[in-house]
This record gives C-alpha cells, sequence and structure tokens, in this order.
C-alpha cells in the first residue's frame, strides 16, 4: 500500500472508530477483520488512540491501520511513530498537508468545497476525503463535480449509513465510503464484538 487511491481500495468502507478504552481496541480491530474489513481509522480523539494504534499495529497486524482525525502536523508524525499505515484528515491546512507527506505514508486529506479539491490535486494529490458528505451535498455534489475534476477520487464520510451507502458506492469518483456506524458506542461499551462483526460483514457485502 504506498497511495492514496490504493487505500480507497482496500475496502468499500472505511470504518471511522472511536476507542475510549485502550483494550477495546484489539478486539474492534479484530471483530472487523472477522466480518470481512480489512481496515480500521482510529480517530484521534480519545487520550488512548495512539495507544490503541500501536496495539492494533502489533497485535493485529492482517488490518490495515490507519489513523483519522489528524488535524495538527505534530499528529500526523505522532501516528506514523505509533503504527499507523496511512492518515486521514478531516480538513487540510498546509501545515497537516506538509507533516502528513513528511511521514511518507499514503493519507486522504479532506477536502469539502471544489476549491479545496484543487489545491490538493495541485499538490499531487488524487484520493480525498469528502467531509463531512451529506452536510456538504451528498451525493448530488458528488456527482456535480465528477465533470469538471474528473481526475480525483473520494472517501465520502460523514452521515452516511449502510442504507445510503450504495448510493455513494455507485458515483464512478467514489473509491469507498467511511462511516462511524460500524462501530457504534453502545456496541463499543458493551464490549459487544459480535455485533462489530456482524455489521462488519453486512458492510464488507456493499461491494
Ligand atoms: C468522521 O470523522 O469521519 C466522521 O465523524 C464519521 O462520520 P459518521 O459518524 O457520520 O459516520
Amino acid at each position: 500500500m504506498t497511495t492514496g487511491l490504493e487505500l480507497l481500495e482496500a475496502s468499500p468502507v472505511m470504518p471511522v472508530v472511536v476507542v475510549e478504552d485502550v483494550a477495546d481496541a484489539v478486539p474492534v480491530a479484530s471483530a472487523l477483520l472477522a466480518g470481512g474489513i480489512g481496515v480500521i481509522e482510529l480517530t484521534l480523539r480519545t487520550p488512548v488512540a495512539l495507544a490503541a494504534i500501536e496495539r492494533v499495529a502489533a497485535e493485529v497486524p492482517d488490518i490495515l491501520i490507519g489513523a483519522g482525525t489528524v488535524t495538527t502536523p505534530g499528529q500526523a508524525k505522532q501516528a506514523a511513530d505509533a503504527g499507523a499505515r496511512f492518515l486521514v484528515t478531516p480538513g487540510t491546512t498546509d501545515g497537516v498537508l506538509d507533516a502528513c507527506f513528511d511521514t511518507g505514508l499514503p493519507f486522504l486529506p479532506g477536502a469539502g468545497t471544489v476549491s479545496e479539491a484543487m489545491r490538493l490535486a495541485e499538490r499531487g494529490l488524487q484520493a480525498l476525503k469528502f467531509f463531512p458528505a451529506e452536510a456538504s451535498g451528498g451525493v448530488d455534489y458528488l456527482k456535480s463535480i465528477a465533470g469538471p475534476l474528473p481526475s480525483l477520487k473520494f472517501c465520502p464520510t460523514g452521515g452516511i449509513t449502510v442504507a445510503s451507502a450504495p448510493k455513494y458506492l455507485a458515483l464512478p469518483n467514489v473509491g469507498c465510503i467511511g462511516g462511524s456506524w460500524l462501530t457504534p458506542k453502545d456496541a463499543v461499551v458493551a464490549k459487544d464484538f459480535a455485533r462489530i462483526e456482524q455489521l462488519a460483514a453486512e458492510a464488507a457485502r456493499l461491494r
């Protein structure tokens, strides 16, 4: 895995995961993998996120572990040092972009407008996260920009459900979609990893 475009092919759904208890990281990753999802975007939204990435990288080597919600240049380096194999950002500043490039990892930089997407294309990036997808215009927006921006492919994320997923996945400029519905908070807190496996299996069948 060396490019963002390859990252978009890793799975129909990029599970966006929040881990509050570091002990949940490995069972959640294992449940996703058992359900047929071979990638995980572990978000840097909790104090244990970097430790969680480290554990998954060490103990579930068959899942492609990435860090999401990278919002500062420092986080890009920290995530890479923890063992993340790719990075995802919700939006993109020049500093975050430079730091992502510096890691040498593939990454999906966030864009929510045509101008943001064009700025990233100018830097040689063709695979972008479209965020927040539903709130920014969803499927209709992505259809509208496919004409003027034919070289770009997206991972729309934000407000997508298993029900709305097929419409996104049918678009030629969508490589995969992101979503947190595979790892609902109540299931993680209840350590209901069987449910996560079931949701992953359902998501894996989307493509
Ligand atoms: C993200 O960080 O990508 C989003 O919070 C995920 O969006 P969702 O919770 O609406 O799937």
